[in-house]
């Protein structure tokens, strides 16, 4: 992502004044969006069914010609290149999965790399290696059919199918949407994971806030008309949504929310020692740490660096500093509590 060390494998993706109205119809899908994305950020789509952010996602890819503005990849008009040339450089996981249904695992995957006409012995190490990416194991899974897979493991067929041809972009369209909560957290870590290695591009279209918190280098909360009402970083727009409506979409829990973004180690921790009843690793989140509170019964949970010693403890006082939460502890409280 854009604060790891490796290089930016992305892309850098300019839209201006971008606005699409479809045939027939007097209002705007997407109206006047203009973003500059930089290259290896994720950026999450957060909005309301029909507010156009699959409008929006498939402009960039061509699949949808706006009606005016522009969009540039790398500097490049979009419209200028040729579609095999874009569809080399964009992969996209389009909403719902769409696997062809008569076509095996392999030959879902080897849909580009056919169309950039590759020979069959470097499309067939590329299926078997993209399949080891997204961990199903080519002998049981590439002869397939996708019926006879469940719908996680169709979505990441979806991903490794996008991946195919190494495209510097990705578009990835609710690509963990119809998943149960196990499996999506499944999909989202291995999908981190992976990002931290490949560094690409990716607009991700996503319902689910606390999807686009945990996976998202910064977000943009759409609203009707694909209209921009917040970009900025998890972090920041838990902490400042900007109006009400994106208030309504970060919804209850802000506080834990943010929690669940932040390293133990990031709070000043208590001196080592005393009376504890759990422990807590330096690199798990304050949300964790919390969660470990409340098992302990309030007792301090003391929090161990990656070598299992102690280097200190933390109790609900020093969580709530790092939000900036003035709690005073009771015995100052005085008069306020009965
Ligand atoms: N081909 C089309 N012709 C006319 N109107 C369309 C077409 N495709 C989409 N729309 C309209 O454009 C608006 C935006 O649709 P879009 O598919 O971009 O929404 P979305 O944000 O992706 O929604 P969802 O979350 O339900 O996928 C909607 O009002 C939709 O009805
Ligand atoms: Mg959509």
């Amino acid at each position: 992502m854009s604060e790891s060390t490796t290089p930016a494998a992305g892309a850098r993706i300019v839209l201006k004044d971008v606005t699409k109205t479809y045939p027939g119809q007097v209002i705007p899908a997407v109206e006047s969006f203009s973003m500059d994305i930089a290259p290896g950020e994720l950026i999450m789509f957060v909005g309301p069914s029909g507010c156009g952010k699959t409008t929006t996602m498939k402009m960039i890819n061509r699949i949808i010609e706006p009606s005016s503005g522009s969009i540039t990849i790398d500097g490049e008009d979009v419209l200028s290149l040729n579609p095999n040339e874009l569809r080399r450089r964009i992969g996209y996981v389009i909403q719902q999965i769409g696997l062809f249904p008569h076509m095996t695992i392999a030959e879902n995957i080897s849909v580009v790399p056919k169309l950039l006409g590759w020979d069959k012995k470097r499309t067939r190490d590329r299926v078997e290696e993209l399949l080891a990416v997204v961990e199903l194991d080519p002998k049981t899974f590439a002869s397939r059919y996708p019926r006879q897979l469940s719908g996680g493991q169709q979505q990441r067929v979806g991903v490794a199918r996008a991946l195919a041809a190494d495209p510097p972009v990705m578009l990835m369209d609710e690509p963990f949407g119809a998943t149960d909560p196990i499996t999506r957290e499944k999909l989202q870590s291995e999908f981190l994971r992976l990002q931290e290695k490949l560094s690409k591009t990716i607009v991700f279209v996503t319902h689910d806030f606390d999807e686009a918190v945990r996976l998202g280098d910064r977000i943009a909360v759409l609203s009707e008309r694909s209209q921009i009402e917040q970009f900025d970083t998890p972090a920041n727009i838990l902490a400042n949504p900007a109006n009400d409506y994106v208030s309504q979409f970060v919804g209850h829990g802000a506080a834990l929310k943010r929690l669940g973004l932040i390293p133990v180690g990031h709070a000043a921790l208590g001196p080592a020692g005393g009376q504890t009843a759990m422990t807590i690793g330096v690199d798990d989140s304050l949300r964790d740490a919390l969660d470990a509170l409340v098992l302990s019964g309030g007792l301090p949970v003391s929090v161990l660096d990656r070598n299992g010693s102690s280097v200190g403890t933390i109790d609900i006082e020093r969580i709530s500093a790092v939000l900036g939460a003035e709690i005073l502890p009771p015995a100052l409280a005085g008069g306020v509590r009965p």
